[in-house]
């Protein structure tokens, strides 16, 4: 190969190269492919990190530029990235006031609400799986989605040039059909659950030829969310809360926030012990926390019922490893209901000034639900996982909030308001 066919090796820059492939149930070796699951015993292939590669220090990781690439060691390439540059590293908000109101004694709030480019921490996921799709010559990319990661996929495949295919179920939110459409993917909804979205979505990815961000790309994917942990530590000067909150719906995230504070722990990045890692769902939809409650290993679909579209996923993919994560840190679950998930999406809002969708609503309602139940306590320093914006589930909201007053444009008519209650 000559290095005048190669842009980057001609700017002295190292073409991407996706890791390859292990087995995280039985070992077995694959090389970088859009493949997710072990030919050998079914389970989920994860990318193979070289244990002697060099690692940063925290100075050096600290002079890089403001996105999830400053943790680029630990993420599953060789090479430099060339797509989706600025996605991660959101800020981290202290918040007295919902301390105070939890009763422990610090709490900050992780905010992917305004994650870039599509307000989710679904950027993370894709901005490492769309990196993944390019460097193995994949023409076409897509994903099943509960909203979020559709918007994502759309916003990043728009940006990158590359067409994409969307599968979503047919009755999501409008903010998250209109913030999927606008980006001109081929979006496509489908009579059923997402658990009918995402099945369908492994026989089209065969079938095509398709990188699926969290079908056959998934092992790449799941990588990305490894930085909302990496992220909290650095944030936190180099340390780690006792304990971290955040909602669940394929598992993946809390399974990979166990992995991420494991690995800075490994690197010397932090010390002390791992944060417990709690999980929460709606109560509608809850099969990963009856999984923690009961002790079993095996995890029961159910059909979901809540208003939260965005963790609605009956048959989670990596819910027996999000339960594995939630045990061995010491931590447990919460189901809370979906007025709670609204009375949290309020509270957050009123005390921290942060809108969130009906995720991280149920992120703050279970915080509550965990507090109550004395898994929460006064020496805890905890951090919240909100995961998307509020302006995408409007609808949750409905009836929930006072109608404003109309007034005509007359001094007269606010001088009655004035005195009012509304
Ligand atoms: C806003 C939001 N939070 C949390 C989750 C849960 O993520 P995971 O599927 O990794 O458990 C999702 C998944 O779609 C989401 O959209
Ligand atoms: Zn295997």
């Amino acid at each position: 190969m000559t290095t005048a066919l190669v842009p980057e090796l001609e700017q002295g820059l190292k073409p991407l190269r996706p890791l390859p492939l292990h087995c995280r149930l039985c070992g077995a070796f694959h090389q970088p492919a859009p493949v997710a699951t072990c030919e050998e015993c079914l389970g989920p292939l994860e990318p193979a990190y070289d244990p002697d590669r060099p690692l940063p220090n925290a100075a050096t990781i600290a002079s890089r530029p403001a996105s999830l690439w400053r943790y680029r060691e630990w993420l599953p390439f060789e090479g430099e990235p060339t797509l989706s540059l600025d996605s991660g590293f959101t800020p981290l908000v202290e918040s007295p006031e919902l301390a105070r109101r939890l009763g422990v004694a610090r709490l900050w709030l992780k905010n992917d609400a305004v994650c870039h480019p599509s307000l989710s921490f679904k950027d993370r996921v894709v901005a490492t799986a769309i990196n993944a799709a390019h460097a193995l010559g994949l023409d076409t990319v897509g994903c099943a989605s509960t909203g979020n990661l559709a918007n994502a996929v759309a916003a990043q495949a728009a940006r990158a040039g590359l067409p994409a295919w969307i599968f979503i179920p047919h009755d999501l939110e409008l903010g998250k059909v209109v913030g999927t459409a606008v980006f001109g993917p081929k979006l496509v909804r489908v009579r059923g659950t997402y658990d009918d979205v995402n099945r369908l979505c492994a026989q089209a990815a065969d079938r095509f030829g398709w990188g699926l961000v969290n079908i056959n790309l998934r092992g790449y994917y799941g990588e990305g969310s490894k930085t909302v942990a990496f992220e909290i530590a650095e944030q936190l000067g180099w340390r780690t809360p006792t304990a971290v909150v955040a909602p669940m719906a394929g598992g993946s995230l809390v399974t990979k926030l166990g992995k991420g504070f494991g690995e800075f722990a490994r690197a010397g990045l932090t010390s002390g012990p791992r944060p417990r890692l709690y999980g929460v769902q709606a109560a509608g939809c809850a099969p990963i926390v009856r999984l923690v409650e009961s002790g079993g290993d095996q995890i029961q679909p159910v059909v979901p019922d809540t208003i939260a579209r965005s963790i609605a996923i009956g048959n989670p993919a990596d819910g027996r490893f999000a339960a594995e994560a939630i045990r061995t840190t010491g931590g447990w679950v919460a189901a809370v209901s979906d007025a709670e998930i609204v009375a949290g999406i309020r509270t957050l809002a009123e005390t921290s000034g942060i809108f969130t969708e009906t995720a991280g609503g149920a992120t703050v309602a279970g915080a509550f639900a965990l507090a109550r139940a004395g898994r929460l306590g006064p020496d805890d320093e905890v951090v919240l996982c909100i995961t998307g914006n509020g302006l995408k589930t409007v609808e949750a909201l409905e009836g929930a909030l006072p109608e404003a007053p109309l007034i005509a444009p007359r001094l007269r008519e606010l001088e009655a308001l004035h005195g009012r209650d509304f």
